[in-house]
């Protein structure tokens, strides 16, 4: 497995929960800068991985070669009044050039971008992979398992659920209002017209919150590394013991094709070949289909204009 931007703030959290992990026999990290310190620094935990650190693009390939799951977190972070939009500008390229190195290196990896724009940095690195010859659009992952996470916590924490035993569907992309907790369909809760409202705003603007809280001091670190390796762990049960699990994530997918949209997130059936069932949305309700019908031409931009990208840098 190797973390990308092992440095950062989510590479450094995601690789010390990853370090513990049974099923990780080795960790290879790498970042631009810093990556040895992290490396040695987690080296010395007592727990089976071995852990690798790669510095700077010289190391890049030698990181990636022989990899199952690569993980990105790489690029920068928002600041209060920006929205995940903005960050395309730098991160774009910055995907672009991963996508590369993985493309060349690893090409059959289960690929996980946590990277924002993620509605944007998916198409980007999916059509890397096709420049190259080696995208199995059932093994590259737009990480939305925050967005679960965050749906879990606070749904729980209104209905006085048990959190552990609350698993909520979100669907569409991750950022804003593309983002729709499905509430309508958690069996055996009910919700008034304004709880609905906002708890889906709080899941939807949960980003932002942290964002205002850090001040200044980038986004949600310690949580998205608690969802990557959720989102991991549940990669690996698939691949290492063969097991087929479920789980939310943006891909490209049949799901909402019939309105012109590639990539989207929901609820996937995957195992160690990759995706294999896309679960149907089922009924959602009529507050639920206007959230999809908002979410649907904005995805539709934010994935042309990742497609775009790499079309024009060719
Ligand atoms: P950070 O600034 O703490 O870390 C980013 C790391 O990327 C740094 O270590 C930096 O050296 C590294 N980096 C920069 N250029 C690189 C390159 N070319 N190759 C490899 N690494 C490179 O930022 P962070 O808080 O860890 O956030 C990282 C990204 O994750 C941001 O884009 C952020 O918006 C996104 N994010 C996504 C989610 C999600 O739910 N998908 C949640 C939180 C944050
Ligand atoms: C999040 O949902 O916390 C991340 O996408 C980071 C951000 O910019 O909000």
């Amino acid at each position: 497995m190797m973390i990308n931007s092992a440095a950062g703030g989510i590479g450094q959290s995601i690789s010390l929960i990853l370090k513990k992990h049974p099923l990780v026999d080795e960790l290879a990290l790498y970042d631009i800068v810093n990556a040895p310190g992290v490396a040695t620094d987690l080296s010395h935990i007592n727990t089976k991985a071995k852990v690798t650190g790669y510095n700077g693009v010289k190391e890049l390939d030698a990181a990636l070669v022989g990899c199952d799951v690569v993980v990105v977190p790489a690029g920068v972070p928002r600041k209060p009044g920006m929205t995940r939009d903005d960050l395309f500008k730098i991160n774009a390229g910055i995907v672009k050039g991963l996508a590369t190195a993985i493309a060349k290196n690893c090409p059959k990896a289960f690929t996980c971008i946590i990277s924002n724009p993620v509605n944007s940095t998916v198409p980007i690195c999916a059509e890397v992979f096709k420049t190259y010859g080696c995208y199995n659009p059932k093994k590259l992952f737009g990480v939305t398992t925050l967005d679960v996470v965050r749906a879990n916590t606070f749904v729980s924490e209104c209905k006085g659920l048990d959190v552990s035993k609350t698993n909520i569907t979100v669907i569409g992309g991750h950022s804003g209002t593309t983002i729709i907790p499905l509430l309508s369909q958690i069996p055996g809760v009910t919700f008034t017209e304004s709880q609905i409202k906002s708890l889906t705003q709080h899941i939807q603007f949960g980003g932002d919150e942290v964002v205002k809280a850090k001040n200044g001091k980038g986004s949600a670190t310690l949580s998205m590394a608690y969802a990557g390796a959720r989102f991991v762990d549940k990669l690996l049960q698939a691949l290492v013991l063969n097991k087929t699990i479920t789980a939310c994530s943006y891909v490209e997918s049949p799901i909402a094709k019939a309105d012109g949209i590639r990539f989207f997130s929901s609820a996937l059936k995957i195992d160690r070949n990759g995706v294999q069932e896309y679960i149907p949305l089922g009924k959602l309700s009529e507050f639920e289909q206007n959230l999809y019908n908002e979410c649907i031409p904005q995805l539709k931009t934010n994935i042309e204009k990742g497609v775009n990208f790499v079309a024009q840098s060719k």
